[in-house]
């Protein structure tokens, strides 16, 4: 099956289920995944500096930590400055990319956004700059996009309808994030979508869905990761996902798509010591470490335990150069845009 998967990339609905279902390790899988990476990105693993510069969020999906209902949590914001402050700390660090991440705030105005984005392409011209800031609307993605924004982070978090109100309040949906990810393509954002591996009442269908709503998307990047429990959400009590699932759907989604950016996740690396060494070897190629100020970090809590928040930005970019080099790659300076 692994070889056919190389093959084609693509197998049917039922091998894929069988193929994500079995307990038994098959290290042909990972091998494969990572011949295909190695042939077409070598060694190099990219980095994206992450400025997580708001933790206000408007929404309340159930499983996230920093959701507008959680009182339990001190809130902050980045300011322009400070937020330009973490990209000169990144720049000297190798950084040629940074992300803006942060909850839905409508405190950042399209104005505001604007200004970040165009002041950090000023500064920093041989940088990419990628959003994570949720659903907006066609108007705000062209006007970051005038900006000078390359790349847009929007998970899908699950394709299945059903699934989605599982997961989500009545006031978002399934529909309105989809038409968001193919508003930021027509743009012509390089898109980022993805989805958390276990989630509450996630099931092998759901995966098989999310798969191939991603080959329909054909997004530049994958994001995915466990789900990981948060203790003041609706979920409290509920699993996080496993690690041996996680990796398989690295190497799968390595297979189906030779040429996608795929990070091993802070989340894959806070359920397992080594978790992102493990996601590189499975065809994982970007690693996205911390560049937020770390009087903050413990704040922007999507889940509990996450890993690197009590380090600074250079002990963190340290950590990781180890950390990929005990797996057999090295990071490079490089914007690390998508080959093909
Ligand atoms: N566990 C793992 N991932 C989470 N995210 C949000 N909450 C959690 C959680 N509890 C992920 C979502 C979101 C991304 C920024 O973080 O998939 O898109
Ligand atoms: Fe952040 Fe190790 S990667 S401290």
């Amino acid at each position: 099956m692994v070889k056919k998967l190389e093959a084609d990339k693509t197998l049917s609905d039922s091998e894929l289920a069988d193929l994500l279902e079995t307990d038994i390790y098959d290290s042909s899988l990972f091998e494969a995944a990572d011949r295909v990476r190695r042939s077409i990105y070598g060694t190099d693993v990219y980095i994206r500096g992450l400025i997580e510069f708001t933790n206000y969020c408007k929404n309340n999906c159930y499983y996230c930590g920093i959701r507008g209902k959680n009182n339990k949590l001190n809130r902050y914001r980045l300011s322009h400055d400070d937020i330009l402050s973490c990209c000169k700390t990144g720049y000297e660090l190798g950084f040629r990319t940074f992300v803006l991440q942060g909850g839905e705030d409508d405190h950042y105005k399209e104005e505001i956004i604007y200004k970040i984005v165009s002041g950090i392409k000023t500064n920093y011209p041989d940088c990419a700059v990628t959003l994570s800031i949720g659903e907006k609307t066609y108007k705000n993605y062209k006007a970051y996009f005038e900006a000078g924004a390359d790349r847009y982070l929007l998970r899908h978090e699950t394709a299945d309808d059903e699934h989605y109100k599982k997961l989500h309040p009545e006031n978002m949906s399934l529909e309105n994030r989809k038409e968001c990810l193919h508003n930021l393509k027509e743009i012509g954002y390089q898109v980022g979508s993805g989805f958390m591996v276990g989630s509450p009442f996630q099931k092998t269908e759901h995966l098989i869905k999310d798969i191939r709503f991603l080959q329909e998307l054909e997004p530049e990047m994958i994001g995915i990761g466990p789900y990981i429990t948060h203790k003041d959400t609706p979920f409290k009590n509920e699993k996080s996902g496993s690690l041996e699932l996680t990796l398989r759907l690295l190497a799968v989604l390595r297979l189906m798509f030779p040429y996608v950016l795929l990070p091993a996740t802070t989340a894959l690396g806070t359920i397992t010591p080594d978790g992102r060494e493990l996601g590189l070897k499975a065809g994982a190629n970007v690693v996205m470490p911390n560049l937020s100020p770390v009087n903050v970090r413990k704040q922007y809590s999507l889940y509990d335990n996450k890993i690197c928040t009590g380090e600074e930005a250079a002990e963190c970019r340290a950590c990781l150069g180890r950390r990929v080099n005990s797996a057999g790659y090295q990071i490079v300076v490089s914007r690390g845009d998508v080959k093909k």
